[in-house]
């Protein structure tokens, strides 16, 4: 056998021991389990390559089962649920989890709710104003999960995930479930420091407030975000970090980057600071628009925009 023999050989017999190594580490889980499943349906750009598995838990038991069974197995694990997230071509190796059973959202006292990881920041925002409780509407219309926005500290020019946040339960990497206080916890513009583990709970201090007063202004801040976003696209919010005093948005829109184009993927015509998917777009084509945007904004505003936008897999 040559060289190049040699190592097809080798590839495929690394593929087979890691697929064995995948199967042992969801054996038993009582949640939905799909092999070689491709990505684009987990993500709100609709973009991304295969992951080995994608693993629903069915709850926090099924939760704690696959960490331990990973880690024994050496299989990294990612949660998607955020949606500030390019996934590339080529997808992930390892297991990817989606919290979307773990949806419950229970009242506590002291205008306290404890959402599980899934639940939708929407439906989240809508229960609070049910019960005429504020403090969310700041994140109206961000389609996230409530555990993806903890993550990466969501927020808007209203306010940030911090701010809401009284205490967090996560499941660490030996399976054990730690529940942490905020002031434990250090935020960050767009980041949350936890330690290494899945977020499967978030405890949020909401205050009492009028109902009708609430819904206005969780409407009047969608009817905003509509109107200066492109929410009806499939897109990962926005792409770039504020730079101090400015907006990312201001600056791609004055550089006249508005419209641009590398295949599917297009500078949001409606904001600056979006890159959407107009139907076929790869990972590809939206890397390589944010660098034609970055050098430009760079050449023409002497400014350098770093990415709020998280980029993982493989090419
Ligand atoms: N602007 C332009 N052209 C554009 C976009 C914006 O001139 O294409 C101008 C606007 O006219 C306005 C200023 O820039 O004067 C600020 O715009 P906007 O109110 O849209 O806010 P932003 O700073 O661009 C931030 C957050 C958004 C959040 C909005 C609304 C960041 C990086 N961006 O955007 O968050 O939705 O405020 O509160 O923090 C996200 O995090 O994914 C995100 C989209």
């Amino acid at each position: 056998m040559n060289a190049a023999g040699r190592r097809t050989r080798s590839i495929r017999v690394e593929q087979e021991s890691r697929k064995k190594d995948v199967q042992a580490a969801v054996a038993g889980l009582r949640g939905a389990v799909s092999f070689n499943a491709p990505l684009g349906v987990y993500t709100s750009f609709k973009i991304g390559g295969p992951a080995d598995a994608v693993v629903e838990p069915a709850d926090v038991e099924d939760v704690r089962l696959l960490v331990r069974q990973a880690r024994d197995r050496k299989i990294p694990l990612f949660v998607v649920g955020g949606t500030n997230l390019l996934i590339r071509d080529g997808g992930i190796r390892g297991i990817v989890v989606s919290l979307s059973k773990l949806r419950a959202i229970t009242p506590e006292s002291d205008h306290v709710l404890y959402a599980e990881g899934g639940v939708g920041m929407p439906t989240l925002i809508g229960y609070a104003v049910r019960r005429s409780l504020r403090g969310l509407e700041w994140a109206a219309g961000i389609p996230g999960t409530v555990g993806g926005c903890l993550a990466m500290n969501a927020g808007t020019r209203l306010g940030e995930m911090k701010d809401a946040v009284k205490a967090v339960r996560l499941v660490k990497m030996n399976g054990q479930v730690d529940d942490l206080d905020a002031s434990d916890i250090r935020f960050d513009y767009r980041r949350a420091h936890l330690p290494k583990g899945i977020v499967v709970g978030v405890w949020l201090q909401l205050r009492e407030g009028v109902r009708a007063e609430i819904e206005r202004m969780v409407k009047d801040y969608l009817h905003y975000r509509r109107n200066t976003q492109p929410l009806a696209m499939p897109s990962a919010g926005c792409v770039f970090k504020n730079p101090p005093k400015d907006s990312a948005g201001r600056l791609i829109e004055a550089a006249g980057l508005k419209g641009l184009r590398v295949g599917d993927a297009e500078v949001s015509p409606k904001h600056g600071n979006f890159i959407v998917n107009r139907g076929q777009a790869r990972a590809a084509d939206v890397i390589a628009l944010i660098r034609k945007v970055r050098h430009a904004i760079q050449r023409q505003a002497g400014v350098r925009l770093d990415l709020e936008l998280k980029i993982v897999g493989e090419a």
